[in-house]
């Protein structure tokens, strides 16, 4: 276990940063990767962009800092002491993002035609992971709020539902926190997966900062799920595609890092895992405070928004009556419906009119992060910006739009797998107009937002339901992710001749 063959933990330390830098200062002329050679080669442009600072520290982990093998050295220092701050039995660090964490588990567990219950509003990454290990999988659906349309947390009875038809299942893998904040009652079902000896695995992309700050959820981990990925880059200070990959005592690190090493980069950056290093020491020794303000600021901004007209802010009454169901508070989801405008609209004005960009939108609302990042002033910015909105002259056209969108419980009766996502993924496969799709096998996967739940993937029989779905989706003007065809007019299937 990396804490006991570690030395002692003192997170005032950060070796692969501290490594980085030495190498920097022993002054090595490079005769290796890469071509920019400490940013003498660069674009001036790029030199004028990035500084010569940064251009000195991009070398490759196996380029002077460490080997890449994970085995020794200052990178499994630096991964012990990651695995401390998160309460598992190790780490790995991830330098292509958690989506290769969510694919290596995929591919550690599962042989082809093995049983898998995942949750529906899986990550595109998981999907991947489905595809390379030929997994089947048996899905589980999160609670929707009926009146928000807003995917929530995937009920421990969901998942004990499934466990019990399905005993073959070798993992459940889980989305928590969901893209909207809320986290499922993971030490029940953990305990649940436990005593059935099936692995659980959380996808916690959305929950690095969790493990700093009582208020928020237990990281899954700590709450006991055999493995998690989390994405240090999104809500914590590493650099864009820092992640990492968090076990617990019954997932040794051999069984899963051949899996990573089959995913990820054969030059992983020394500057992305230096960053994850230094994230985990500032979290560990100031995460508390850091998150303390941070919380603050995002019920201040909370307070402040809702008091907008047109502007309602979700809060933590959406889990309520939802035992064991957390609420990320840094998380603010803004339902612009009231201004007349789809969030689609509001993020496009917020961002030319505003200097504000949000992280996502959709028919109903905008999301927006509060991080470690934020000050009064930016949470000021965000409030004026929201003020302008809200000032706004109306526009009743608009809002209707998102009142003819489907249901959004009804998605939870349109997927059924008939062939794994593997076998759709490697049939050939034909374009279809999307009215004459009705009993075909979906070739691709078609998400309309809210609440961002695959209505088809790779492998589904199409139902007529799903199409009737589809439709309405579209007609309405909901953000649709994944098909080639993004207006609908037509549909990948799988060619069954
Ligand atoms: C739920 C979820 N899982 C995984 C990922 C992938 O994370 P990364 O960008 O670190 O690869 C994302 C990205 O948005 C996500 O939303």
């Amino acid at each position: 276990m990396a804490r006991r063959e570690s030395r002692e933990i003192d997170h005032h330390r950060a070796p692969f940063f501290e490594a980085l830098l030495a190498y920097r200062d022993q002054g090595i002329i490079p005769y290796s990767t890469p071509g920019h050679k400490r940013g003498c080669g660069a674009p001036e442009e790029l030199l004028a962009a990035l500084g010569s600072s940064a251009l000195e520290l991009d070398i490759p982990i196996g380029g002077g800092v460490d080997d890449t093998h994970r085995t020794s050295g200052v990178q499994r220092e630096a991964e012990a002491l990651a695995a401390d701050a998160w309460g598992a039995d190790d780490a790995l660090f991830l330098v292509n993002g958690s989506s290769t964490g969510n694919i290596a588990f995929l591919l550690a567990t599962c042989r082809p035609g093995d049983t898998v219950i995942v949750a529906r509003n899986l990550h595109t990454s998981l999907l991947s992971g489905l595809i390379l290990s030929g997994a089947s999988p048996v899905y589980v659906f999160p609670e929707i709020d009926p009146d928000l349309n807003l995917t929530l947390d995937v009920s421990a009875e969901a998942v004990e539902q499934a466990l019990s038809d399905n005993p073959d299942a070798r993992a459940v893998v889980l989305i928590s926190p969901s893209y909207t904040g809320v986290s499922s009652d993971l030490s029940r079902i953990a305990a649940r997966c436990r005593a059935s000896g099936v692995r659980l695995f959380v996808d916690e992309a959305w929950g690095p900062h969790f493990p700093f700050h009582p208020d928020l959820p237990e990281p899954a981990v700590r709450a006991g799920a055999s493995g998690a990925v989390t994405s240090i880059h999104k809500l914590l200070a590493g650099l864009t595609q820092a992640s990492l990959l968090t076990l617990g005592p019954d997932v040794p690190r051999e069984s899963i890092a051949p899996a990573v090493s089959l995913v990820e980069t054969t030059s992983p950056s020394a500057l992305i895992a230096a960053s994850i290093d230094v994230a985990r020491r500032q979290m560990a020794l100031h995460g508390r405070e850091l998150l303390d303000r941070t919380i603050n600021l995002a019920h201040a901004a909370r307070r402040e928004l809702s008091t907008i007209p047109g502007i309602s802010v979700i809060g933590a009454d959406v889990i309520s009556g939802r035992p064991g169901a957390g609420h990320d508070p840094t998380r603010i989801m803004i339902d612009v419906r009231g201004t007349g405008l789809t969030g689609l609209e509001a993020e496009s004005l917020l961002r030319s009119r505003a200097r504000i960009g949000v992280e996502m939108s959709d028919l109903t609302s905008v999301i927006a992060h509060v991080t470690i990042g934020d000050s009064r002033k930016s949470i000021d910015h965000l409030i004026a910006g929201f003020r302008w909105l809200g000032d706004r002259p109306r526009s009743s056209s608009r809002a209707r739009r998102s009142e003819d969108a489907p249901p959004a419980g009804l998605v939870a009766s349109a997927g059924r797998p008939l062939l794994t996502p593997r076998e759709a993924a490697m049939s050939p496969s034909l374009t279809v107009p999307l009215e004459q799709a009705s009993g075909q096998v979906a070739a691709e996967t078609v998400t309309p937002y809210p609440p961002g739940i695959p209505v088809m993937a790779p492998g589904d029989l199409i139902t007529q339901e799903a199409l009737e779905y589809l439709r309405m989706a579209r007609d309405s003007g909901q953000y649709i992710s994944g098909p080639q065809d993004a207006s609908l007019g037509t549909i990948r299937v799988v060619d069954q001749h």
